[in-house]
């Protein structure tokens, strides 16, 4: 590989250097140069594309353009298969991303089983040995001819590889651990990964063969060569959960082929992964009885409500600035929240110590939870419990008004399947409900009329 056909590009400004610099010369921003084939802004598709000759796709009208039925594969895993929006498309990238040890191996090795049905799986291991993996599939129970295992890091002999065996799906784990012999940097390097994720991809469509690639992310987050992967991918999904909780949450970034935002919902077992079919019941199982400082909300992950616990603890502080500490929500948000509950309900949490948790090792992100973490904030303050039958959800303004949430009617079924017997929810959400739900509904305006039912 000569070396001066490779440029260092700074992906913020698009500057190019020759050599690989720290800094960019152009935009000042700092470890922005990545390393990149000279041809690959001009000539890339023509050169990895079958179709290289430069006739165009014909443009169809798109009332005649007809879909493929048995597109979708599914991977026996019915959370997995909602994550994914029906099944595995054909000839689709999906990216899966995850801490170390959090479950990704095991994931798709279990995945894997079901799909054999349909024709041979590559499942390419650049971390672990044949025979280590092996010794993982035997404790999931999966065994058939049709897995083929590929101890290999090199992308050109993996996809002669797959050229050959023609698998409906490879897997590709992990693709830090891959190398392209067409870029000098090491495996891991942003250069790599994008490398080698384009080269995956054009062989995924040209091929039809689907093709999963396991990536770990980096300590701030995001899965490494910063974001590049997901503009390149069809598909982007996030294994999560708490180091030490057994909870494992499939969740959906993007996705090409459904909806994004879709959850699954898994607990880790000796045996692999076990769905859970149930989250609500789950999450709120072990809820203290009588305790001051925790509410129930029912929070929408996707398209389906999951109840949720929330709690919080407020005592004084005892030297210096107030600790606030958020698990599970946004610390602003927990902090805003404070501030409206000291302006607009009276309650003195300025000098205060705060922490607030989500239980189960989720993450909200949604305003909805905004009543869920004031009502707990006050139920400590107070020292008063909150019926345990009543469950609360809204959004809150700045000035103390409570607005309304989506599909609050789908919340508050959740709630009653699971025995709630009373909802305080936003009131112009309660005006809005149809149908028939047998527990009590109080429609609240703003902060402390929701005050007053709740203590
Ligand atoms: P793994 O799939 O190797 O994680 P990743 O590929 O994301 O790095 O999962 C590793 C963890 O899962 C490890 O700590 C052991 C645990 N585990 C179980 O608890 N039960 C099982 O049946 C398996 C296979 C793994
Ligand atoms: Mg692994």
């Amino acid at each position: 590989m000569k070396r001066d056909t490779i440029i260092y590009q700074c992906q913020a400004c698009g500057y190019v250097s020759p050599k690989w610099l720290g800094r960019c010369p152009d935009c000042g921003q700092w470890n922005t140069l990545v390393e990149e084939k000279k041809e690959i802004t001009h000539s890339f598709w023509r050169s990895n594309n079958q179709r290289s000759s430069r006739t165009p796709n014909p443009p169809q009208p798109i009332t005649q353009i007809e879909f493929l039925k048995d597109k979708r594969i599914s991977t026996g895993i019915k959370e997995f298969d909602r994550v994914l929006g029906g099944g595995i498309v054909k000839g689709s990238l999906i990216l899966i991303g995850g801490d170390p040890g959090i479950g990704k191996s095991t994931l798709l090795l279990q995945a894997m089983n079901k799909i054999t049905e349909h024709g041979k799986i590559l499942y390419v291991s650049g971390e672990e040995s044949p025979e280590q993996v092996k010794m993982r599939a035997e404790r999931l129970k999966v065994s058939s001819s049709d897995l083929l295992l590929q101890a290999e890091t090199c992308l050109e002999n993996i996809l002669e590889t797959a050229d050959q065996v023609r698998p409906v799906v490879i897997v590709i784990d992990s693709i830090q651990t891959m190398y392209s012999e067409d870029i000098p940097s090491a495996p891991g390097s942003v250069g790599q990964v994008r490398e080698c994720s384009q080269k995956l991809m054009s062989f995924a469509k040209t091929s039809g063969s689907s093709v999963f690639i396991i990536g770990h992310v980096t300590k701030d987050g995001s899965i490494a060569g910063p974001r590049v992967l997901e503009h390149i991918v069809d598909t982007v999904i996030y294994f999560e959960g708490e180091k030490g909780h057994s909870f494992r949450i499939l969740r959906a970034i993007k996705n090409r082929f459904g909806s994004s935002n879709e959850i699954g919902v898994f607990e880790m077992t000796d045996e692999g992964l076990r769905e859970i079919e149930n989250p609500s019941e789950l999450f709120l199982s072990e809820r203290p009885e009588g305790a001051t400082g925790t509410v129930v909300t029912a929070s929408i992950e996707g398209t389906r409500p999951i109840l949720l616990e929330f709690q919080a603890l407020v005592s004084p502080a005892t030297f210096g600035v107030p600790r606030r500490t958020s698990i599970g929500v946004d610390y602003n948000r927990v902090n805003l929240l404070i501030a409206v509950l000291e302006k607009k309900a009276g309650l003195h949490l300025l000098g205060m110590d705060v922490f607030v948790n989500v239980v189960g090792g989720l993450k909200i992100t949604e305003p909805a939870a905004d009543l869920a973490i004031v009502t707990a904030l006050s139920s400590s303050l107070k020292d008063q419990a909150i019926d345990p039958h009543t469950i609360v959800f809204g959004e809150i303004g700045l000035s103390g008004e409570i607005r309304a949430v989506s599909q609050a009617e789908l919340r508050l079924k959740e709630a009653q399947k699971i025995a709630f017997r009373r909802a305080i929810i936003p009131k112009a959400n309660a005006e809005r409900l149809r149908g028939e739900l047998s527990m009590e509904i109080i429609g609240v305006k703003e902060i402390n009329e929701a005050m007053e039912y709740l203590f």
